[in-house]
């Protein structure tokens, strides 16, 4: 690889993820190996079959693929082993820190325990930390499609996991199902010291948005492209350096953009906005970190200033403690110092 290229400076500039749905990282090869051992089928004949049926209009059209594809996952070593192909994953895209969310409702009402699923999670994070040098925070996040007495359940089970589990997030089918339909499970999880975090302004208004900072106190923003349409909600983003965790080719596969060269994230630059480039769910929308940035970066033809500042904000936007912060800043600055020609 030209080592000037915008592709050389993507894959080694040192990043942190932060808006991941583990079951979104299930691909199609691990899906059939794990439906075999636990004796349960897939709908699709074959890889090749399943992956042709990757193609989405919206949300809602993916949603009930992603869903159905989880519905194999049923041990505790399944868990284990689609988090650790993530973190092997990551670990060659130097992705150096991880905050990845998992719902923990789409297995129960499957009666797979809550123990089953964070257990396997959990090993895995230990096992890259240990391992690969990455280190990680666990995300719980609500299927908003459910019942707040769902959500209440979910945070319930949580508590035992306490120690594991650093936010609540909220996530699923957006329109319809605002932010403050769960502003007493969110309560709820800050009395519990839970940070949170919420899916909005993906599909949803900027209403949503709003009801995210003000009604839930989010501590970041999951997607927000909507946030634009809203020029009181950029001051307020800006002013109170709300980050938000941007997903271009999820934004792309889910038609939430029609074209990449259309995708918000320069325009969130110039405004000043701490956005962040992530994944979502790689194993659908054609891509990991790497490919995000760099198609992202290509569209929008991006600097490698550009490109550095949101590593950097990666990190800031991160849950790691303010000196593991400034060390992994400090580790993307040296890095830009030294591609930057
Ligand atoms: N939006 C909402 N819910 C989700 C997503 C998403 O992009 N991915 C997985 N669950
Ligand atoms: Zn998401």
């Amino acid at each position: 690889m030209d080592q000037n290229s915008i592709e050389y400076f993507i894959t080694g500039i040192p990043k942190a993820e932060l808006h991941l749905h583990i079951e979104g990282t299930f691909e199609p090869e691990l899906m059939f190996e794990i439906a075999n051992r636990n004796k349960l089928t897939i709908k699709y004949q074959s890889v090749d079959e399943l992956k042709a049926a990757y193609q989405f209009n919206n949300l809602q059209e993916f949603l009930d693929i992603y869903y159905s594809g989880a519905d194999v996952l049923i041990e505790e070593q399944d868990f284990y082993d689609l988090t650790w192909a993530y973190l092997l994953k990551i670990h060659a895209q130097n992705v150096l820190h991880t905050e990845l969310f998992f719902d923990p409702q789409t297995h129960s009402s499957r009666d797979v325990a809550f123990s089953k699923v964070i257990s396997g999670i959990h090993r895995a994070l230990e096992d890259g930390r240990e391992k690969l040098g990455i280190s990680s925070r666990l995300i719980l996040s609500i299927l908003r499609h459910l019942s707040e007495k769902s959500a209440f359940e979910a945070l319930q089970e949580a508590l035992e996991f306490k120690e594991w589990i650093t936010a609540v997030g909220l996530d699923s089918s957006e329109k319809g199902h605002p932010p403050s339909k769960f502003e007493r499970v969110f309560a709820q999880a800050r009395k519990e010291d839970f940070l949170t975090v919420a899916h909005a302004g993906e599909e949803g208004p900027p209403e949503y948005v709003w009801e995210a900072l003000n009604l839930l106190q989010v501590s970041r923003i999951d997607h927000g492209n909507r946030s634009l349409e809203d020029p009181g909600l950029v001051v307020e983003l800006v002013k109170r350096r709300m980050p938000l965790t941007v997903c271009p080719l999820s934004n792309l596969k889910l038609k939430v953009i029609q074209d990449m060269t259309n995708h918000p994230l320069a325009r969130m630059l110039e405004k000043g906005m701490i956005a962040t480039v992530n994944s979502d769910d790689p194993a659908y929308f054609g891509g990991y970190m790497n490919e995000n940035y760099l198609a992202v970066a290509k569209a929008l033809n991006l600097s490698k200033e550009q490109i550095a500042q949101l590593a950097k904000n990666s990190f800031e936007a991160s849950f790691l403690g303010e000196k593991e912060k400034q060390e992994m800043v400090e580790k993307v600055e040296r890095f830009y110092q030294e591609h930057k020609n």
